[in-house]
């Protein structure tokens, strides 16, 4: 499916963010280890999500739907051996988080997914669960792995700091003999910790001027819950960015999750000069949540992104690098090397693209350097099946001169289904 955008005059009105994606792989893989009934409200219905779900299902765990934004889960007594591969879609933190349920458990799974996942590292959580004493085959999709019902506690340094690989071993860490902790360079999104935390696991977590530690203690039972969802901060982000491009813009986002692990894109439109304010603070099972307001500045200065910033806006880099072909110069993005591994190449993607649209732009080992200001022409986008490219350059479209034509469109379903819905609902035409 191709989606074809337009240049418009401006972006106003409002929009609830979609349910953090994240948050509802998090909420459904705790409901499933947890002890009885918990309630999931707002959950994202998205592919990826919904991969996670069909996951838990095949290991027991009852999933009763009340209406589409409302989820009843029961964990089984006992995980099943699922009956066929577990198949986790496009989705990195499907794959990666049950990897550690699973290895957790004494069952054998296959952990499956489409040819983009089949082409993702898998080595970085393989390590952490062999040396914990589970059996893990492959270094990338399919893995076959047969868990342990009692596993190691271990001490280990991930190398690269990555919430998916954290997540991993903290929830294996769960059913282990003692203190599992996990260090990192720079501190990753810790929405884990605090889920766990809330539900009454012991959970540690301290910055270190080397970056950052968790750990958790083996052996809690988990509190059952009932949770609230919070907006995406990356759905929301297209749509953040979308007001500072596109002149003569004001929206206002509802119910965006604004977790300082996640928030990074702010300090980058604080350094770009734009214009937001955050409203109605408040909290939900431990995670922060804002409205934001946002307008069109007058002028976009240049950014830089690098170092312990990259991971608190790792998945808004596509669209952070649509901005930077308006700043007021060069913005650079150091330190990005793990966009090679996302969904795509990221890195080169975005260069392709920005590139076929006329922008100045290089890439980099690490990242990409892009000068600004330059006006945007119409192009065909490859998207290589990959989200957040397809959605970076909807926007990237709404100030371009011409027609842009997003390709293979239809992945935007993985994690914000409803995107195109809202874009065309602030469109002022
Ligand atoms: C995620 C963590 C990030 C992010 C991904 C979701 C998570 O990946 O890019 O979209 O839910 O833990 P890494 O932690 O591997 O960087």
């Amino acid at each position: 499916m191709e989606l074809t955008v337009k240049r418009v005059p401006a972006l106003q009105g409002q929009i609830t963010a979609p349910g953090d994606k994240s948050l509802t792989h998090r909420a459904y893989m705790l409901a499933a280890v947890a002890e009885g009934t918990s309630v999931v409200h707002n959950p994202l219905v998205s592919l990826d999500c919904e991969h996670t779900l069909k996951c838990l299902q095949q290991c027991g765990l009852g999933v009763e739907r009340l209406g589409s934004e409302e989820l009843r889960l029961t964990p089984a007594r006992k995980w099943n051996e699922p009956d066929g591969p577990l198949d986790c879609g496009n989705s990195g933190t499907s794959i990666r988080l049950l990897s550690g349920l699973v290895a957790s458990r004494p069952i054998t799974a296959v952990l499956d997914g489409d040819d983009s996942l089949q082409k993702r590292p898998m080595k970085r959580i393989a390590e952490p669960l062999r040396l914990m004493g589970a059996e893990v085959d492959g270094e990338m999709p399919p893995l076959v792995i047969r868990g342990k019902e009692h596993l190691k506690a271990i001490d280990y340094e991930t190398p690269i700091p990555s919430a998916q690989v954290k997540s991993c071993v903290l929830l294996a860490g769960l059913r282990s003999d003692g203190t599992t902790t996990v260090r990192e360079s720079a501190m990753s999104r810790d929405h884990t910790e605090r889920m766990l935390g809330a539900l009454g696991a012991q959970v540690h977590s301290l910055s270190t001027d080397n970056g950052h530690v968790a750990s958790i203690v083996g052996g809690a039972s988990l509190k059952s819950f009932t949770f609230t969802v919070p907006g995406d901060i990356s759905s929301a982000a297209f749509f953040i960015v979308g007001a500072c491009l596109v002149p003569a813009s004001q929206l206002q986002i509802f119910n965006v999750g604004i977790n300082p692990t996640r928030a990074g894109i702010f300090e980058v439109l604080e350094q770009a000069g734009a214009t937001y304010t955050l409203e109605n603070l408040r909290d939900q099972l431990n995670e922060p949540v804002a409205d934001v307001e946002i307008r069109t500045p007058d002028l976009l200065m240049p950014f830089a992104i690098k170092g312990d910033l990259v991971p608190r806006l790792i998945d808004e880099i596509p669209i952070l690098s649509v901005l930077a072909t308006q700043c007021d110069g060069t913005s650079t993005i150091r330190n990005a090397e793990e966009l090679r591994f996302k969904e795509s190449d990221r890195l080169e993607l975005i260069a392709l693209n920005l590139s076929a649209m006329g922008a100045e732009v290089e890439v980099l080992a690490d990242g990409l350097q892009i000068n600004g200001p330059v006006e945007l022409k119409g192009a065909r986008i490859r998207t290589s099946g990959d989200h957040r490219i397809a959605m970076a350059f909807a926007i990237a479209g709404l100030i371009a001169k011409g027609t842009t034509v997003i390709e293979d469109a239809e992945m935007i379903a993985t994690s914000y289904p409803n995107f195109e819905r809202d874009l065309w609902s602030i469109c002022v035409v």
